[in-house]
Formats: C-alpha cells, sequence, structure tokens
C-alpha cells in the first residue's frame, strides 16, 4: 500500500487522462490499493470546480475502468477529487497548487507526498518543470514527504532533445524521483518474458545464435491515428512506437540474466544490449517506411493518411516503419531482430517471435517433411495473451508425415484472476516509489543513438504506400525475401 499521498494530473482533459490515467486510479481504488489519505488533482486550463472535474472522472471511470464500476468505491473516490484550474504560463495558479498541497495535508493527511503527473505534449514541458521548481514543489527535500514526476513519451525528438529534456527535467528533480513512462513495460505478458526466460530451465539453453535464427518483433495496429494528427505528424511510426516499445520488447528479449529483479540489474543489463545494437550497413535495402492509403478494413472503408483531419496535405509522415537490427554480442551475432510497426494494419497483435533454426540433419524422406516449418516461440503480448509454441508433429495415419502444430498456454485460461492494466501496475509503482519498470535516461538516450540515423537516412524521402487493411508496404516482404525469410502472420 503507497503511502497517504496526491497525484497531480496535469493535462487533465487530454485523452491519456480520460482513457487510461483515471480508470487506472479507480481500478486501483477498488482493488483497495490507494491509501486511505489519497487525493486525485486534476490541473487543465478549464473554468471548472472540483464538481466539473468529478463528473469527467467519473465518465472515464465507467467508460473505461477495467474493472467493475461500483458506486460505493466511486464515492470514497470521489470525496478526494480536486481541480485547479489554470494555465501553465500562470504564476498564480501554480501558487495556488502549491497552497492546495499544504492544505491538503492538514485536511486529507498527504503528508507532503506528492506524484506530478504530466500528461501534456511535450513542448509544454519546460514551463510546467520551471513552474514546478519556482515554486519549490518539486523539492521533497524542502518539504516533509516525497516529490516525484512522471514524464510521458516521446522523450524529446530525437538524441539532442532527449539530452535537453534530461538535463531540465534533472535540474528539477533529483534523478531517483524521475519516472519515464514506457506503459509497454507495465504489460503482465512484457514481464512474463522475463519469468519465462529467467524462472525455466528449458528456454535459456536455445537462447542465442547457436539455435535462433531470427527474431520478429510486431506491434500492428488496425487503428489510425484517432484524432492525433497534431502529434502524430510530427512524430512518425518510428519515433511514437520503434524507439521505445520496440526497442524496450528487443531489450528484453535479448540481454543477459540480471543478477536480482531490481530497477538497477534490469537497467544494468538494458543498457548493454541497447548499446550493442548495430544498424545494417545498407539502410536502403534494410529499413522500409510506409503510409497507408485509404481501404478497407473490418468490412468499412476507410481514409488514407492524408485525408485524416489535421495531416498537412502531401505530408512524408511514416505510418508504418520497420527495420533490421543487429545485436553486438556472442549471444547474437549473426542473428537478425526484424521489428515491425503500423497504423491501419489488418489487426491489432504485438507478439515477439523467437525463430529456430531448422534441425541440421532430418532422419525422414524430404516428402515426409514438406508441411515442417522453422520452429518458433512466440511470446504473445496482446490480445490473446500468453505463450505459443510451433513446432513439428507426425500426423495420424500409417506414413511418416510431419505437420507443423501449435502448442499454446493463454493467460485467459491458466489463470482466475484478470490482469491488470499496464497504467494501473505503472501508476501504483510510482506511488510505491519502484523504478523497475521504468526506462532511466540512458536507456532512452540509447535508444535514439539507434533511431536517430534511420531518421537522418529517410528526411525528404516519400515513404512507400500501403492499403489500410494491408500488412504494410510490398517492400517490408521485400526486405525479408532477400534474407530468404517471410514475415509471420499473426
Ligand atoms: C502509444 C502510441 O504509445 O501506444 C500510440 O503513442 C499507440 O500511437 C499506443 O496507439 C498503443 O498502445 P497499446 O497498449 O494499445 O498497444
Amino acid at each position: 500500500m503507497p503511502d497517504p499521498c496526491a497525484l497531480v494530473v496535469f493535462g487533465v482533459t487530454g485523452d491519456l487522462a480520460k482513457k487510461k490515467l483515471i480508470p487506472a486510479v479507480y481500478d486501483l481504488g477498488n482493488r483497495g490499493l490507494l491509501p486511505p489519505g489519497f487525493v486525485l488533482l486534476g490541473f487543465a486550463r478549464r473554468d471548472w470546480g472540483d464538481g466539473d472535474f468529478e463528473q469527467l472522472a467519473r465518465k472515464a471511470a465507467e467508460q473505461h475502468a477495467r474493472t467493475e464500476f461500483r458506486e460505493d468505491v466511486w464515492r470514497r473516490l470521489a470525496d478526494s477529487i480536486k481541480f485547479l484550474p489554470g494555465s501553465f504560463d500562470d504564476d498564480n495558479a501554480f501558487d495556488e497548487l502549491d497552497r492546495t498541497l499544504v492544505e491538503l495535508e492538514a485536511s486529507h493527511g498527504i503528508a507532503g507526498n506528492v506524484a506530478f503527473y504530466l500528461s501534456i505534449p511535450p513542448a509544454a514541458f519546460p514551463v510546467v518543470l520551471k513552474q514546478l521548481a519556482r515554486t519549490g514543489m518539486a523539492d521533497g527535500s524542502e518539504r516533509s514527504g516525497w516529490r516525484r514526476v512522471v514524464v510521458e513519451k516521446p522523450f524529446g525528438h530525437d538524441l539532442d532533445s532527449s539530452v535537453e529534456l534530461n538535463r531540465l527535467v534533472d535540474s528539477v528533480f533529483t534523478s531517483h524521483d524521475v519516472f519515464r513512462i514506457d506503459h509497454y513495460l507495465g504489460k503482465e505478458t512484457v514481464q512474463n518474458l522475463l519469468a519465462l526466460r529467467f524462472a525455466n530451465t528449458l528456454f535459456e539453453p536455445v537462447w542465442n545464435s547457436h539455435y535462433v535464427d531470427s527474431v520478429q518483433i510486431t506491434m500492428a495496429e488496425d487503428v489510425g491515428i484517432e484524432g492525433r494528427a497534431g502529434f502524430y505528424d510530427s512524430a512518425g511510426a518510428a519515433r511514437d512506437v520503434l524507439q521505445n516499445h520496440l526497442l524496450q520488447l528487443l531489450a528484453l528479449t535479448a540481454m543477459e540474466e540480471p543478477v536480482a529483479f531490481d530497477a538497477e540489474a534490469l537497467r544494468t543489463e538494458k543498457h548493454k544490449v541497447l548499446g550493442a545494437i548495430s544498424l545494417p550497413a545498407d539502410l536502403e535495402l534494410s529499413t522500409v517506411r510506409g503510409q497507408y492509403e485509404q481501404g478497407w478494413l473490418a468490412g468499412e472503408r476507410v481514409k488514407g493518411y492524408l485525408d485524416e483531419e489535421g495531416v498537412p496535405p502531401g505530408s512524408t509522415t511514416e505510418t508504418y516503419a520497420a527495420v533490421r537490427l543487429g545485436v553486438e554480442t556472442r549471444r547474437w551475432a549473426g542473428v537478425p531482430f526484424y521489428l515491425r510497426t503500423g497504423k491501419r494494419l489488418p489487426r491489432r497483435v504485438t507478439e515477439i517471435a523467437v525463430i529456430f533454426k531448422r534441425a541440421p540433419h532430418l532422419p525422414f524422406a524430404k516428402t515426409d517433411t514438406v508441411e515442417l516449418g522453422n520452429n518458433q516461440l512466440v511470446v504473445r503480448v496482446q490480445p490473446d495473451e500468453g505463450v505459443t509454441m510451433r513446432f513439428g508433429s507426425k500426423a495420424p495415419g500409417s506414413a511418416m508425415e510431419i505437420r507443423e502444430v501449435s502448442m499454446d498456454f493463454l493467460y485467459g485460461s491458466a489463470f482466475t484472476e484478470s490482469s491488470p492494466e499496464a497504467y494501473e501496475r505503472l501508476l501504483l509503482d510510482v506511488l510505491l516509489g519502484d523504478k523497475t519498470l521504468f526506462p532511466d535516461h540512458e536507456e532512452v538516450e540509447a535508444s535514439w543513438q539507434v533511431i536517430d540515423p534511420l531518421e537522418e537516412f529517410w528526411q525528404g524521402r516519400i515513404p512507400q504506400r500501403y492499403r489500410a487493411g494491408e500488412w504494410g508496404p510490398r517492400a517490408a516482404e521485400d526486405m525479408l525475401a532477400r534474407d530468404g525469410r517471410t514475415w509471420r502472420r499473426p
């Protein structure tokens, strides 16, 4: 159970707050994981009182919470919901926030503990951080309790801007009080990757270049940009997903065993992997950028990217990115890691597929094994959370005919309790001060070092087109075909 505390959310009327943060707070309350002295304080530029914010929060919880909506849980939470109107450059509003936090010590017993959540556009980070510094609100040593800050991705736009952002954040908060959120690390199935690898003996002996042919990491979405043109068009798929979620998945797949399951040990191993990533020599042949055109998805006609509201005419931003990376360590040398992500692909699926080499020798007639592919171990991050193993098996009958089969572990049927949402887990960790599942700034910078050369190479190039509802541009298939491989069809 966390200490009594206040969670101050900047940008509380935004999509992230409504769809993820407020529902996660409700779910934690419903599970009895919020301390008695907990306050949710929204800050936004609205002429609102506590009641208006309570209404918004209630609707968000009713619509998006994972757990059942219960009136008694809500009543308890509603008593500790506060709202402060103000713009980020308004000194008076921040002075008022400071006063309110002091008052909450007496009225709600928050004991000076405050987490500030920056659910705001990156351009607004500096002004909010400066306000927190100016008022002294960021400084836990001046107050009785702890002060933490949660920074949402994107952490900068490239290496330089991320170094600059880190410098700014670190000048206001002490580094162990800074929580950078990559919500993929809060997903149960992503943490399960560590359990799978390091709690068992079965997989680790074959988890290397002697047995592994290649690794494919896919994050596909059927949705488009969902009204986020302003942000998305200046980012693109590589900055939005490859730089963070996919590289974190790669790091967890490829890293060595940490000496403990704690923040320090995990980070040490992730740093090593991220620092060992190599880009292919020929970026033309080993990277693909795409942009969706109008097409059909689930029986519905959907717009092309250029027709989405707010996208500038002729935009060359990519909505699909694929790349082949290497990991230059003894364990992985020579094994390609293929990463891909895209919007408006046929379905929503995230998975890590470890594809094994073919058996060096098959004591069967050639015709017996025509239907045998490479063995695969697939971590299904979402949906249908679980793990699949694919291997050859004798088909029933008098002939020795070997066919590929699947063995499945499904979270939904193996466990009775459902998994917490990523934000639920991560918010709780922020309040508990546990940084195990949060990337540090060195990881973020190492990830930009991988992405920057790609962005530089892509600069000024027109992305390849793909029709909404297809698995990305043709060039992505060609990229793997040149290596004698094909993408998995998840
Ligand atoms: C976010 C990206 O980080 O992740 C979005 O900015 C994307 O573009 C989202 O849609 C996907 O998250 P999830 O948890 O639904 O896979």
